[in-house]
């Protein structure tokens, strides 16, 4: 009876959905004519012509502009955050990797907020490695059939391992690197309605005082990365000079506003991160900008809801956030059959990004239009569309890891 009132109300949701994508352009010939907000000129329009003036200028004026406009401010490392091994390591995943746990407490109470990170080492190395790190969304033992993973209690022992194919752990580990996640709720709740008064937000102030460019939701789940960051930077298996960031969806999104918040990660992974993600705000194609403000009002800062309607005004477009990784490697990916996140919109992100890698001397995205499906394109910039859905699947991790060692150096 109880699964099937479950299927029924997924099947409801998954209708309901359906029914609002459908409402949305999906028209190449209906995309508006649009014009990207300059890069390479300063606010007071003087041209960006070398890398200095990038550096030294530029970035930080478009690093404040997402910092205001979209995705608000977030504080900086708190002062009593420290690193509790929870589980220590043990043997996993056939004898090849070993596992550990680590809660890392935000404030100095004991009960106080903190995540858990699961984190398995290969057990072959020789010295420190390279790791992944991304957040994943339903709970750390959902990532492997590794029994010895904690349950916590709001985890279920049935959703063991459902997610597998979305970590792909032992081919992560087989290819000589570190894989850690963790659960994106711990940081704070995905909830619309009181995300704002519990987890780390909470700590920072009541839920009616944030400012228009205060920090939401993605902000503060990027911010539970860099404190993962900090942990690696504590041991000595992980080289975390080489720690790339990943994550899916919206915590794609997640991921690149990390990577541009947080100049320690050396790699960013966006794997289908769409609207507010990879995609540009201005094509207008799937999800519009006031269609994420409404149905998540609480992920981006409240000054991103002047632009509802209004993508032209914004004084950034996502290809100005994937340059704000440069000129560290970044990848850019979508799925064919995911067109609510624009698959060429997140190209031509990646491919408008290209001038600052190559003002900096590097190599930007090599693929001149958007490459054929499942033939990934790797510079320092990289681009695929795999065939299938909105998911993240084995195809997108064995590019992850191949872009990975070619920028990271093979473990
Ligand atoms: C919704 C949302 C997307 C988001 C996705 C996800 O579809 O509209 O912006 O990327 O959820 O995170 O699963």
């Amino acid at each position: 009876m109880r699964s099937c009132s479950i299927i029924t109300a997924t099947l409801i949701s998954i209708l309901s959905c359906t029914t609002i994508m459908a409402q949305f352009n999906y028209d190449e010939s209906k995309v508006p004519a649009y014009e990207l907000p300059e890069l390479l000129q300063l606010n007071d329009g003087t041209p960006v012509k070398d890398a200095a003036a990038w550096n030294e200028k530029r970035r930080g004026e478009v690093l404040e502009l997402f910092r205001s406009e979209v995705y608000g401010r977030r504080p900086g490392r708190p002062k009593a955050l420290r690193f509790e091994v929870t589980k220590k390591d043990e043997e996993a995943l056939g004898g090849k990797a070993r596992r550990r746990e680590v809660r890392i407490h935000f404030t100095s109470k004991e009960n106080g907020p903190s995540m858990n990170m699961l984190l398995y080492l290969p057990a072959k190395a020789k010295g420190p490695t390279p790791a992944f790190l991304g957040l994943n969304f339903i709970g750390n033992p959902t990532v492997s059939n590794d029994p010895g993973i904690t349950l916590r209690k709001r985890d279920k022992d049935s959703d063991r391992g459902m997610k597998t194919g979305r970590w792909q752990a032992d081919m992560v580990i087989d290819r000589g690197y570190a894989l850690a996640t963790i659960w994106y709720g711990d940081i704070e709740p995905d909830d619309k309605r009181n995300a704002f008064s519990q987890g780390i937000h909470k700590v920072y102030g009541p839920a009616n005082k944030i400012p228009p460019d205060g920090w939401g939701s993605i902000a503060a789940w990027g911010w539970g990365l860099s404190r993962a960051l900090d942990y690696f930077e504590t041991i000595d298996e992980i080289d975390h000079k080489r720690v790339a960031v990943i994550g899916h969806s919206r915590l794609g999104k997640t991921s690149l506003w990390a990577g541009a918040e947080d100049e320690r990660f050396a790699l960013v992974i966006s794997n289908d991160s769409g609207c507010g993600g990879a995609a540009l705000s201005r094509r207008a194609f799937g999800e519009t900008v006031k269609r994420i403000n409404t149905s998540f009002p609480h992920w981006f800062c409240d000054n991103f809801n002047k632009y509802n309607g209004r993508e032209a005004d914004l004084p950034v477009d996502q290809h100005m956030l994937i340059a704000l990784m440069a000129p560290r490697p970044v990848y850019v990916a979508s799925a064919v059959g995911d067109r609510w996140a624009d698959p060429r919109g997140e190209y031509l992100s990646a491919k408008h990004a290209d001038p600052v890698y190559r003002l900096l001397g590097t190599e930007g995205l090599p693929a001149q239009k958007m490459p054929p499906v499942d033939k990934p394109s790797m510079g320092r910039i990289g681009y695929h569309i795999r065939t299938g859905n909105h998911d993240v699947k084995a195809f997108d991790w064995k590019a992850y890891l191949d872009f990975a060692d070619k920028h990271l150096g093979r473990p």
